[in-house]
């Protein structure tokens, strides 16, 4: 972990009136697995974890992530913590193509990275923000350093390895359809990419056009190996700390998530199915996201009610039996969101959660 490059980059951002400029700064940490590079914003908070992202296959920390932690609403959240979006190796902006023969990490490897970003910036607890691929991440890294994850909202986790019926679907979709095909085919709902809107023109040229192809191509065939997480509700592999689950209604990955929710342990898990999100809901629904953020947030202790916004506030009692704001940590629920009322609710019957979208 000896060698570091470190650039400063000051991040064109808008701000809020009364706001100072935020500096993001990117550095680079040799692992054992390969150079790892990841972006910091904002200064570390005593007592309080960092946040850490992981992004999807694909995609990179600012393509991932940019419209969640840019949200407006999202800023009361994000000033109480120092925020660490890691890039996973050849996706960080301006990356050279890896070398012919390159032997990728698996994604065990990548996150047995995450040690060696903490251990550089003397970081000691994590709240893990992860979408697909960097969901398996970041919770393969909670399995393996239970202690220093607090929390974890995982997006469109699937925590199986892949079974050989959805190899030989792989094999045949990859005769007729090119890499970055198959890549949006994993982001996005079928609906969404023959509707063919703004956003998904937006990111069908972002994936075909990357200069770094050959590198995503990389990460996306150790996403495709990635071996079985193996959790077990009641066993001795299981997540330990609280987590948040969170799909879109229509995306590929819903019934991955709800056998997921299936193998944690209950009082520890919420589950948020998100209608109207399609697959990525932290692009296509960020204000919903954050406030379901800040509700797990509150949940653990960190946000203090008076950081809630009026309509979270005045909803807040319905939410106290079924999880404690008072600094302890959470009980289990499960929310589903519901499109017509536009609001979150949670179970288990009798325990209803709504919070404003
Ligand atoms: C942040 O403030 O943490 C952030 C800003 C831009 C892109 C991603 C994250």
């Amino acid at each position: 972990m000896a060698e570091l490059q470190e650039v400063q980059i000051t991040e064109e951002k808008p701000l809020l009136p009364g706001q100072t400029p935020e500096v993001a700064k990117t550095h680079s940490v040799e692992t054992p697995y390969g150079s790892v590079t990841f972006t910091v914003y904002g200064t570390p908070k005593p007592k309080r974890p960092a946040i850490l992202t992981y992004h999807d296959v694909g995609l990179n920390y600012k393509s991932c992530f940019q419209s969640l932690f840019q949200f407006g609403d999202m800023q009361e959240i994000i000033q109480n913590f120092v925020r660490v979006h890691v890039d996973a190796p050849g996706m960080e902006e301006g990356a050279p193509v890896f070398p012919v023969g390159y032997q990728y990490p698996s994604l065990d490897q990548l996150a047995d990275m995450i040690p060696c970003i903490l251990q550089y910036l003397n970081f000691s607890t994590i709240i893990g923000i992860g979408v697909g691929a960097g969901a398996y991440i970041l919770s393969r890294y909670a399995l393996n350093h239970q202690d220093t994850v607090e929390g974890l909202v995982l997006i469109n986790i699937d925590p199986n390895a892949k079974g050989w019926m959805d190899w030989a679907a792989h094999k045949l979709t990859g005769l007729t359809s090119s890499i970055s095909e198959m890549i949006l085919g994993h982001l996005f709902s079928q609906e969404e990419l023959s509707r063919n809107s703004e956003l998904i023109q937006k990111y069908r040229n972002i994936i075909a056009r990357a200069p770094n192809l050959d590198n995503i191509e990389l990460y996306w065939n150790s996403y495709n190996n990635r071996r079985d997480l193996n959790l077990e509700r009641g066993g001795d592999i299981t997540l330990k700390c609280p987590v948040m689950l969170v799909v879109g209604d229509q995306a590929p990955h819903e019934d991955a998530v709800v056998e997921c929710n299936s193998k944690l342990d209950p009082t520890q898990t919420s589950f948020l199915k998100m209608a109207d999100s399609g697959g990525q809901p932290q692009l296509t629904q960020p204000g919903k996201l954050t406030e379901a953020i800040k509700y797990f947030l509150q949940g653990m202790g960190y946000m203090a009610s008076s950081c809630m916004t009026r309509l979270s506030r005045s909803r807040t009692a319905s939410l106290t039996s079924a999880a404690s704001i008072d600094g302890s940590r959470s009980r289990s629920r499960t929310m589903s969101q519901s499109s017509e009322s536009g609001t979150l609710s949670s179970g288990p019957p009798g325990h209803t959660m709504e919070v404003s979208c």
